[in-house]
Order: structure tokens, then sequence, then C-alpha cells
């Protein structure tokens, strides 16, 4: 993943390294992969061509800032939605 193989330099956020990249390289090395080691997703029928162009763009999204809240802020800001049942004991069925 392109998150995991090369350090950026700490100037640019990897989204901004993402963009200098551009979208149709990100499609390009998604789709056919690369000699040093990234898997052909596309031309190996793993992702569709619409997944490719999904994640291409979102590699690029700047990333949104978390809400600055303490936990007690974050928890009153929940809305628990309850279904009455007690969470099941066991797994409901073995894998
Ligand atoms: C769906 C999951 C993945 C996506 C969307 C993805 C995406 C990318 C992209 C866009 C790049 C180019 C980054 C750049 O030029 O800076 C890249 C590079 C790379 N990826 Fe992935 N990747 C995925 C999964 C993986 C996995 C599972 C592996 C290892 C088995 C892998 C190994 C690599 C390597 C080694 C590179 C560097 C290739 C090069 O520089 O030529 N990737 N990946």
């Amino acid at each position: 993943m392109a998150y995991c193989v090369k350090e950026p330099p700490a100037t640019r956020s990897r989204p901004e390294l993402m963009r200098e990249r551009g979208t149709e390289y990100l499609k390009s090395v998604m789709n056919y992969g690369s000699s040093s080691g990234m898997p052909n997703w596309g031309t190996s029928d793993t992702l569709t061509g619409k997944n490719i162009q999904l994640l291409a763009l979102f590699l690029q999204h700047p990333i949104p800032q978390p809400p600055d809240m303490d936990q007690a802020e974050v928890r009153a800001s929940w809305t628990l939605l309850e279904t009455g049942q007690s969470p099941p004991e066991q797994p409901p069925a073995q894998l």
C-alpha cells in the first residue's frame, strides 16, 4: 500500500505527495502493479476499474481533522442505538 512503502519528506503530507504523483499514475500502479513489488490489482481482476478510480481519488484526499473534543464531549455527542438484546455469548457460526 502506498502508505507503508516509502516515507515521504516531512514537509509534504501523504495526500500532497499522492497529488504530485497524479490520478493517472496512481491508477496505473494499482492496475498493472510495479516491478518493485506492488501487486496488479486491476489486471488480476481483484479490483474493478471503478474501485481503482475511487482509491486513486481517496489517496489524494486531504486528511480530515478530527473534532477538537475531549472524551466527555465525544461521549455526550453519541446517539446510542440499543436493540434491547444482550450480545451473543458465543460466535453465531464456526468459520
Ligand atoms: C488495495 C490495496 C493497495 C492499494 C490501493 C495500493 C496503492 C499503491 C499506490 C498508489 C502505490 C504508488 C505509491 C507511490 O508512487 O508513491 C503503491 C506502491 C506500492 N505498493 Fe501498494 N497498494 C495496495 C496494496 C499493496 C500490497 C498488499 C502490497 C504488498 C504486497 C503493496 C506493495 C506496494 C509496493 C512494494 C509499492 C512500491 C512500488 C514502487 O514504488 O514501484 N501494495 N501502492
